[in-house]
């Protein structure tokens, strides 16, 4: 048979929400019941890296995770990988002598591989720079037209979050009205330089596997929390009008209120879900007051605090200033291996704090 075998890679980082998404209206599609806004993290540092790979020798699809074989079989891998191969086109390749029509995309099995460049047992979003990778390195590999937000509405049918990470910068996800979700998609709202002071740092206080999914919280919090519903109608649109402004005028002040009201109502929303659904836990509590004690003495916030499905703080600092202060006291206040139950200081086998700027991931001992 032919021997070819034509390849694409990619790097996809992850991305961490000021305004949040939880609740879906449509669980197939993967439609929101609000818009979300989210910071994309540096790819250098929290990213996915993913190859694709296409030969006739291929005789099924199939996947590697981190090296591990894993299932194609789910509906979420099935529906991007469809939504993909509907709009390739036609590929040539001369130097190799290689040339497939638009319609052998039906016929042709890809072989993918995906590495994450941070621990994915971490309780950090893996899914969002996962599903955007792969959504992004398939349409380069069958030379797909559509620009990243409609490659968006695709990489969000495998995870929602998935569709904010198709760009740098503030993204936003625009909820859409459609039923068919064609309209459910991201644009970047500035891009990475726009607010390039500020610094990201995540404090990793377990790196547990959570134990209730976003998707099943999220349809019990959309079954029985009466705060979703009011949060979705009547306080998320002007927040996020709120949030846009901003972040247009790198209002720190602003951003900071709306970030941490966010994030509170989010696992407020969880609490009065039945059964509740606890995401954080003490040492996460005690991170928001220490952060809320500290900005309250300084007369303006100096960081933002906002926490996903899991106990990991993520801390937004204003500057290098407030964040070389912010890692002092964090080391000071929540030694590792001391009273509290943060994990480990650890990104590879170093440090316990992940820091990542908008612009670039500077090591601890740098900032410090
Ligand atoms: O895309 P999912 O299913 O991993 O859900 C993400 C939900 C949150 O991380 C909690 C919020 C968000 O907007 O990313």
């Amino acid at each position: 048979g032919e021997k070819w075998v034509l390849m694409k890679t990619a790097q996809t980082p992850t991305n961490i929400a000021v305004i949040k998404y939880w609740g879906k209206r449509d669980e197939t599609l993967i439609l929101p019941v609000n818009d979300s806004i989210s910071v994309t993290l540096d790819p250098a540092h929290l990213c996915t890296t993913t190859t694709v790979a296409v030969s006739p020798a291929f005789q099924q699809d199939r996947m590697w995770l981190n090296g591990k074989e894993i299932s194609l079989s789910g509906g979420r891998y099935q529906n991007c990988l469809r939504e993909i191969r509907k709009r390739a086109r036609e590929v040539e390749d001369k130097k190799k002598g290689i040339k497939i029509e638009k319609e052998d995309w039906e016929k042709l099995h890809l072989h993918i591989a995906s590495y994450n460049n941070f621990p994915t047992a971490a309780g950090l979003a893996s899914s969002a720079a996962g599903f955007a990778c792969l959504v992004f390195a398939l349409a380069k590999l069958m030379n797909v037209e559509e620009d990243e937000s409609q490659l968006s509405a695709i990489a969000r049918q495998g995870s929602g979050s998935a569709c904010r990470s198709l760009f740098g910068g503030f993204v936003k996800w625009i909820m859409g009205k459609e039923e068919d979700g064609s309209d459910s998609l991201a644009v970047q709202l500035v891009d990475e330089k726009h607010w390039d002071d500020l610094f990201i740092i995540i404090a990793v206080v377990s790196s547990r596997q959570k134990e209730t999914s976003s998707t099943s919280g999220m349809r019990e919090s959309v079954e029985t929390s009466l705060l979703l519903q009011h949060r979705a109608k009547e306080v998320v649109p002007k927040r996020t009008l709120q949030m846009e402004e901003a972040i247009e005028n790198r209002d720190f002040a602003s951003f900071a209120k709306l970030t941490c009201a966010d994030s509170n109502q989010f696992h407020a929303v969880c609490l009065d879900t039945s059964p509740p659904i606890f995401y954080m836990n003490d040492t996460s509590h005690r991170i928001i007051s220490h952060v809320e004690k500290w900005n309250r003495s300084e007369g303006s916030p100096q960081v933002a605090y906002t926490f996903d499905a899991g106990p990991n703080a993520v801390l937004i600092a204003r500057d290098r200033k407030a964040a070389a202060q912010l890692l002092k006291r964090l080391l000071f206040s929540f030694p590792p291996n001391f009273d509290t139950d943060l994990d480990s200081y650890i990104i590879g086998d170093k440090t316990i704090l992940k820091e990542a700027g908008v612009e670039g991931m500077k090591d601890v001992e740098a900032l410090t």
